[in-house]
């Protein structure tokens, strides 16, 4: 097991100030926890004791699942919230709710809300109350999914060196993002992480409404270099990996696109078009998917070309080496 001696970080908001140093430790944490999921017995006693609480204020299958799972893999006892079953209805506040949860013995809070900055909202009132809970951002609103970001991150640099997956393994890679950037959480994580190694190539791709200028500067200062394009193929010129993501609907307030197949036409990823990436290219995809919108059913199917269902994989080990890295766990 890696140490995690060096870890000092209690909440995990965002990804823009991360680390090199942070990302490997995540990195290598992640690989011996998949080691662990390998086995006959895919638990340890890491966080036994330690409560982990999902407080969930929005839908979601995946990320639930995973955070729920990663805690129990670890022995924590863990609690599960959704919104629509909860006192929210009764008219309590949010921080009040977290309040409760902490009096409960909370150690770890994993939260989701729609709208940005609860999470962080949430750590601030923890630290003020000098509460030594570790809040972690399962996404809120258009900010951020940092765990999202992480598990893309260890599943890519799996495929490249199983045995040590590094963030320099990113140096001369290229990578392409393509869709609805501006709804996305998922892509603004993503865009700290895939240039945080020096050499590495990010390529943002979607039509100007879905990809506005205002993502350009995120790119200054950074190690690797990020891209603009309104066009899909300079995006997927020689691409070593292509990340598609959901159109979301639900976040849509204005009429932004004319239909979904004339999108589909223009930045729907397919087989087809995967021909102008390096021979070995990959997929990835955060989910859930539009299936024959963002990318074509039968290339998210395909094992050889897809790592969607990696993704899930290795989202119960990345989420794993979070929750372990906050909680302070021992004898992983
Ligand atoms: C994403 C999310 O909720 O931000 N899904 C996920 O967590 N895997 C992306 C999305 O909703 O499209």
């Amino acid at each position: 097991m890696a140490t995690n001696t060096s870890w000092t970080r209690r909440h995990i908001i965002s990804l823009a100030d991360f680390s090199a140093i942070e990302y490997d430790i995540v990195l290598q944490t992640a690989n011996s926890f998949r080691e662990v999921l390998s086995r006959k017995v895919k638990k340890v006693p890491a966080l036994q004791g330690q409560v982990v609480a999902n407080l969930f204020f929005e839908p979601s299958t995946r990320t639930r699942s995973s955070f729920e799972l990663a805690a129990k893999r670890l022995s924590a006892d863990t609690l599960n919230f959704a919104a629509s079953t909860s006192s929210l209805t009764k008219g309590e506040t949010i921080l009040d709710t977290a309040k409760t949860y902490l009096a409960m013995g909370t150690n770890l809070m994993v939260i989701r809300h729609r709208d940005a900055g609860v999470p962080g909202a949430i750590a601030t009132e923890m630290d003020r109350l000098d509460a030594r809970v570790g809040v972690l951002n399962a996404g809120d609103g258009q900010h951020e999914h940092p765990s999202q970001a992480l598990l893309d991150l260890f599943t890519i640099c799996l495929l490249l060196d199983p045995d040590r997956p590094r963030l320099d393994l990113l140096a001369d890679k290229k990578i392409a993002i393509v869709g609805d950037i501006l709804h996305s959480r998922v892509a603004r994580s993503n865009i700290w992480s895939l240039t945080a190694a020096t050499g590495a190539e990010l390529h943002l791709a979607g039509p100007p409404t879905l990809l506005p200028k205002l993502f350009a500067p995120m790119g200054d200062g950074r190690p690797g270099k990020l891209f603009l394009h309104w066009e899909l193929e300079p995006a997927l010129e020689g691409a070593d990996f292509v990340m598609t993501l959901r159109l979301q609907k639900e976040r849509m307030t204005q009429h932004l696109l004319p239909s979904l197949r004339e999108y589909h036409n223009l930045f729907g990823i397919t087989r087809d078009r995967l021909q102008l990436c390096q021979p070995d290219v990959k997929v990835l995809h955060p989910g859930p998917v539009n299936r024959g919108v963002e990318i074509s059913s039968d290339l998210m199917d395909d094992p050889h070309l897809s790592l969607i269902s990696q993704q899930v994989t290795s989202g119960v080990a990345v989420r794993m080496a979070l929750l372990y890295l906050m909680g302070g766990g021992k004898n992983a």
